[in-house]
């Protein structure tokens, strides 16, 4: 082919490739367009064949020819790709204002319990008391036997507890903890054990089949009331304020002795103050420290040289107290209106 010839049909072919993608408005179109020009058949490559009969003068010329026509469609392919995918944006964000708040995702937030309890296990923390845990399913020795709690105690009446087939129930209280932690771990004790209880109470504002206690076990030589007192008292201080008052109510369990109920006095801005229960508590029973030797095998808890304190009160009605709820019922309900307050 005479060099004029073959450099017109270069020209005609670049120009016809550059004139085609101009016109196109899809990637198939141009991928068409690019097998027919650049492809194994396409009008490139053949125009390249005729290379061979070039005079050999004329080589280096039209090499560079065919090259700058390569170039130039590759690279018109290549813009005309990128504006495809711009105008294909462009139409997706058509109708979005990118510049409108967003939409805020749902956020959970700490249930009232929790946050009580939180307080309540960092001020305890912080007079030296480890978290210790035990199961909610219970055997009765550990539920009642050990804590000096006879057979015929009604505590222990079917109607008040519920049992498993296998003899097994679920723990009424959490005092069932001081049993496990005296079994495995020696004196000096200091731990708290929050969790579960179980009743068959009636549900009602002030009754909750399932329900939340906080145990507390001091043991260790020489413990006494007074160390009781002013553990339970700073503690109320802590979580209701100074001006809280205490009452201590000579009261009855088989696991304590002397035992009292704790009742409170807190005073709120614009409530009336009066007088509420809140806590259990007592001297650790001299029975409850021969139980744990029983099982031991060991002296650890000889009740002539130990002695302790043990405290257990009830979440649920801290949580009331702290927030002035009326019902324990809307405790349990997860009603995010009421939920919600507490965030
Ligand atoms: N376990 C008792 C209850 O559930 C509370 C308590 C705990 C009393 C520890 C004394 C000592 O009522």
């Amino acid at each position: 082919m005479p060099r004029t010839s073959m450099f017109a049909e270069l020209d005609q072919i670049q120009s016809d490739a550059l004139s085609e993608i101009a016109g196109i408005d899809s990637d198939a179109a141009l991928e068409d367009v690019r097998v027919r020009f650049l492809g194994k058949k396409g009008r490139v490559t053949a125009a390249s064949a005729g290379m061979r009969d070039v005079a050999p003068e004329q080589k280096p010329a039209m090499g560079q020819k065919l090259n700058e026509v390569r170039t130039a469609i590759t690279e018109a392919l290549e813009v005309k790709a990128e504006a495809l995918t711009a105008a294909r944006d462009a139409a997706a964000y058509a109708g979005i204002d990118v510049t409108l708040p967003g939409r805020p995702l749902p956020k959970g937030s700490l249930h009232p319990l929790t946050h009580v309890l939180d307080k309540a296990v960092s001020v305890l923390r912080r007079m030296g008391f480890a978290i210790a845990d035990g199961p909610e399913i219970e055997t009765e020795w550990h539920c009642f036997d050990a804590l000096n709690t006879p057979a015929d105690h009604p505590a222990r009446n079917e109607s008040d507890t519920f049992y498993f087939e296998n003899g097994k129930l679920l723990r009424t209280h959490t005092s069932s903890v001081q049993i496990r932690t005296m079994e495995t771990e020696v004196p000096p004790i200091r731990i708290i054990a929050p969790g579960s209880a179980f009743r068959r109470d009636e549900i009602d504002a002030t009754h909750l089949s399932a329900f939340h206690q906080l145990e507390g076990l001091y043991v260790d030589t020489r413990v006494t009331l007074a160390d009781l007192k002013g553990t339970l008292e700073f503690f109320f201080r802590e979580m209701f304020g100074n001006e809280t008052e205490l009452r201590f109510r000579p009261h009855f369990f088989p696991f304590t002795e002397p035992s009292f109920e704790v009742d409170l006095k807190f005073h709120a801005a614009g409530r009336e103050s009066k007088w509420i229960e809140i806590a259990g508590c007592g001297m650790v029973d001299p029975n409850v420290f021969a139980a744990v030797g029983k099982t031991r095998g060991d002296a650890a808890y000889d009740p002539e040289k130990i002695s302790g304190f043990a405290f257990g009160m009830g979440l649920d009605r801290l949580a009331m107290i702290t927030y002035g709820i009326p019902d324990l019922r809307l405790l349990i309900e997860n009603d995010v209106r009421f939920l919600r307050q507490f965030a």
